[in-house]
């Protein structure tokens, strides 16, 4: 994907709107989310594998925390198991707590855990076809989320739901609540998508590659308008490949790497001094940071098949700097200063 940074000459992250996150005005530190041990597997046909090994990270009150990492690093298994949204068979949540307001989402009852994701944690998904009926106008479903959860009459659902459609940038508005799915582009069924995850006014968004279905010009208009609507209560989980996008969006980021965070990190930080050899080969596989005329720096080698992962450090095959000791151990998430972790033996004390 070649989303540019928009702002690479200037700090991370909206510093040209409120200043959520400048050196001086740190978001809260109030958890609203603590994931610990997340372990998640899947039966195939070949045999077990281990889409999230061992994952936890938290998620502060009104921060925008990035997944980052290639495709089937396990970004959205590890999403979608907060919810308990993986098709279970074949999938299974060897163990894990996740921790929201004082519950814990994967001991819930199913029933308790509906009333969450309705209300208190919202989803959006890569292909919003695939969340929208195709049978039901969009007005239809927008205020079907608003009456599931509050009484309210049907008429002032209406109201709000065409008041969001405008919020949310789409044109005639009032018009466009009559329109199925199809009749919409792919950067208008995000939107509405994002105004029925917003509708709610959840405690958490979670936002599984938003952008990834649409072209390049589409992609910065929605990012940019899921940072305009998520106001300061709200924390968002934002799952993306592209670190431009973790640059231009998040406060804090997860680097994931074969089924295992390898190295946690503010913003900013993870761009001037990245630790992890993955997270340095990411970066230097961005197409902003190197000339227009350069060919990308892709990253050699392949993400190991999650059939049969090392039973060292999953990135010792294309790292760098691999060390004997690399390929007998893993080497755990461990603090690196205030704020900062990474999983990488070279940096064992
Ligand atoms: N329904 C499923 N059945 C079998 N394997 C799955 C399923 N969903 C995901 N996986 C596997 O889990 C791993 C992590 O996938 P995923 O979380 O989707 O990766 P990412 O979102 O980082 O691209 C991958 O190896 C993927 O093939
Ligand atoms: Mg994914």
């Amino acid at each position: 994907m070649s989303h540019a940074p928009r702002n690479t000459n200037h700090a991370p992250r909206n510093t040209n709107h409120e200043p959520r996150n400048t050196n001086h005005v740190p978001v809260s530190k109030i958890p609203l989310l603590s994931v610990s041990n997340l372990t998640v597997v899947f039966d195939t046909d070949d045999g077990q594998l281990t889409a999230v090994d061992d994952v936890g990270f938290r998620i502060n009150k009104g921060e925008i925390v990035g997944v980052v990492g290639e495709s089937g690093c396990g970004k959205s298994v590890t999403a979608m198991s907060i919810l308990r949204l993986i098709p279970s068979p074949p999938g299974k949540i060897v163990s894990g707590v996740a921790q929201f307001e004082g519950e814990d989402l994967l001991k819930l009852p199913i029933s308790d855990l509906r009333s969450v994701r309705g209300n208190d944690i919202s989803v959006i998904f890569q292909e919003p076809m695939t969340a929208l009926s195709p049978l039901h106008r969009v007005g239809t479903q927008l205020i079907e989320t608003l009456r599931l959860h509050d009484s309210i009459s049907k008429e002032d659902a209406w109201q709000i739901g065409t008041e969001w459609l405008g919020k949310v940038g789409i044109p005639d508005a009032a018009e466009r609540m009559h329109a199925y799915p199809f009749e919409l582009s792919g950067g208008m069924r995000q939107r509405v998508m994002i105004a029925m995850a917003l509708i709610l006014k959840p405690k958490l968004l979670i936002a599984d590659e938003p952008t990834t279905a649409l072209d390049v010009t589409i992609q910065a208009q929605i990012m940019s308008l899921i940072q305009e609507m998520v106001d300061t209560d709200t924390s968002v989980l934002l799952i993306t490949h592209d670190m431009g996008v973790i640059w231009e969006m998040c406060d804090r980021v997860l680097v994931m790497y074969a089924s295992r965070i390898v190295e946690e990190a503010p913003v900013k930080e993870i761009f001037a001094n990245p630790l992890h050899p993955y997270t340095k080969a990411l970066l230097q596989s961005m197409p902003s940071l190197t000339e227009a005329t350069e060919r990308l720096n892709a990253i050699d080698g392949q993400v190991p098949s999650p059939l049969d992962y090392p039973c060292g450090c999953h990135f010792a095959d294309r790292c760098p700097s691999v060390m004997d000791r690399c390929r007998s151990a893993k080497p755990a998430l461990e603090d690196q200063g205030e704020d900062r972790k990474v999983a990488c033996f070279l940096y064992d004390k």
